[in-house]
């Protein structure tokens, strides 16, 4: 009985050969690989914060790491402890957010605050404002006028002298309480 014939290695120029790749061109990188996409548990748990649930009711900045808010051009820091202090205080922890901040590149009307979602923008802020952000602001839902910042979108950050004032820092509009006096 033949025996079956045991496989040979085949010699090199009969084995198979690959389809060689193009050659580079010169400066061509090849493609990155596409984004991760979102698995499906990842797309379910978003499921489960839709739009109309925010993670926070509201978010409140403070610029305490830029150059100029947390202790330059006020105390930002002492702004942010209070808000910190006085969201606690009136029961807000669960439902609004108060976070340090870089830099908005508003430097020189700071110390700065942001809050969201209503984007409102407060500048030269004081830790004496804050019982009034707070009161009229995050529980009474009306934004302090008297210290709201208005500008163009983009960065406005101001010159300075050379004592680092801010050139053309604007005046703070009198209350009508200071007005009286
Ligand atoms: S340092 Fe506060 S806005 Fe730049």
């Amino acid at each position: 009985m033949a025996q079956p014939k045991t496989p040979t290695n085949p010699s090199p120029s009969s084995r198979p050969t690959h389809p060689k790749k193009p050659p580079r061109k010169a400066g061509h990188r090849p493609a990155k690989p596409a984004p991760k996409r979102a698995t499906q548990p990842e797309q379910e748990n978003r499921a489960d914060t839709p739009d109309e649930q925010p993670i926070w009711r509201r978010h409140v900045f403070v610029c305490t790491s830029g150059s100029w808010c947390p202790a330059v051009d006020g105390d930002g820091l002492g702004v942010h402890a209070r808000l910190k202090q006085l969201v606690a205080e009136a029961g807000l922890k669960a439902t609004t957010r108060v976070n340090h901040s870089g830099c908005f590149d508003q430097c020189g009307h700071g110390p700065m605050v942001v809050v969201y979602p209503e984007n409102v923008w407060y500048w030269g802020v004081q830790p004496e404002d804050v019982d009034e952000i707070v009161s009229e602001h995050l529980i009474g839902g009306r934004p302090v006028e008297r210290l709201r910042y208005r500008n163009t979108p983009g960065k406005h950050k101001l010159p300075r002298d050379e004592h680092d004032r801010p050139i053309g820092r604007p005046q703070r509009k009198k209350t009508a309480a200071d007005a009286t006096l």
